[in-house]
């Protein structure tokens, strides 16, 4: 297996090694003459909450698609938890996707389906992981309670607000217990309180369980709540990198450009 530990700075003080979960080097995606990534670079380390923001369009979603093998780029390489994604077959691409929560732009919850069996439903597709298990409820309700909707278990996703909902499906990220989630955008179309309580689950997850997170949002607020480092993707690159502080104290045009209110 590779090496998946690189010496980071510390500033000048110290070097630590930190554990690597989710490496990027110089990704390129087009589509016919829209070229979405043009060499972008990420590195999450573990335990760690990284937010990449990018305005509407910039390739966030291209980006993290990439990440879990639904989209293959053009060129450049991609690793997650120590696999190359283009090395892998699809049945351990699917044992790798068992590890990695994807919080999908939307919910994406099945309509037809109650909270219960939506919960049960990542339970199915990956048995492997998680062995036999003769009754799936003390599981669905673990996970429901973590997001405080242990109520919902039977009700219908039409029943529930855009913010349970939200929560609703990150229960159901985390009942593979994932050492990586990926949010995309987990605050859009959520009003101002709903956004700020999504968040606040989001920080007490990753207090929990410990998790590395990818955050991919347009959302300022959101950013400077959660993340520890930022990148900007701008232009299909990594533009700028920094703590939200050194960011939104740059006077760089394109990087203010996000801060701007
Ligand atoms: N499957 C696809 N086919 C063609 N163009 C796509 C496809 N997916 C995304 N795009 C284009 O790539 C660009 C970035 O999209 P996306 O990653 O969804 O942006 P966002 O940063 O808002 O998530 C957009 O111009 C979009 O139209
Ligand atoms: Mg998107």
């Amino acid at each position: 297996m590779r090496d998946t530990k690189e010496k980071i700075g510390m500033g000048n003080v110290t070097s630590v090694e930190r554990e690597v979960v989710i490496k990027i080097k110089d990704i390129r995606k087009s589509f016919g003459e829209n070229h979405v990534l043009n060499g972008f670079n990420m590195t999450l380390h573990k335990g760690e909450n990284l937010v990449v923001m990018g305005k509407s369009g910039s390739g966030k979603s291209v980006m993290i698609k990439c990440l879990v093998g639904l989209m293959t780029p053009d060129s450049g390489y991609v690793e997650v938890l120590g696999k190359e994604i283009s090395t892998l077959d699809q049945q351990h691409l699917d044992e790798l996707r068992s590890d990695i929560g994807f919080l999908f732009q939307g919910s994406a919850l099945y309509d037809s389906m109650t909270v219960r069996e939506n919960l049960e439903f990542p339970m199915r597709r990956h048995k492997d992981k998680l062995g036999v298990i003769d009754d799936t409820k003390p599981l669905v309700l673990e996970a429901l309670e973590n997001v405080g909707l242990a109520h919902t278990m039977d009700l219908m996703p039409a029943e529930l607000s855009g913010g349970m909902k939200r929560r609703v499906a990150l229960a159901r990220t985390l009942i593979l217990k994932p050492k990586v989630i990926l949010y995309d955008e987990p605050t859009s179309g959520l009003d101002p309180i709903t956004s700020k309580e999504i968040i606040e689950l989001m920080r007490s997850i990753q207090k929990k369980y410990g998790t590395s997170s990818l955050i991919i949002t347009h959302d300022v607020d959101c950013a400077r709540v959660i993340s520890e480092r930022m990148i900007l993707l701008v232009d299909g690159i990594n533009y700028a990198e920094g703590t939200y502080a050194e960011l939104s104290a740059s006077t760089d045009p394109k990087v203010e450009a996000f801060f701007k209110k």
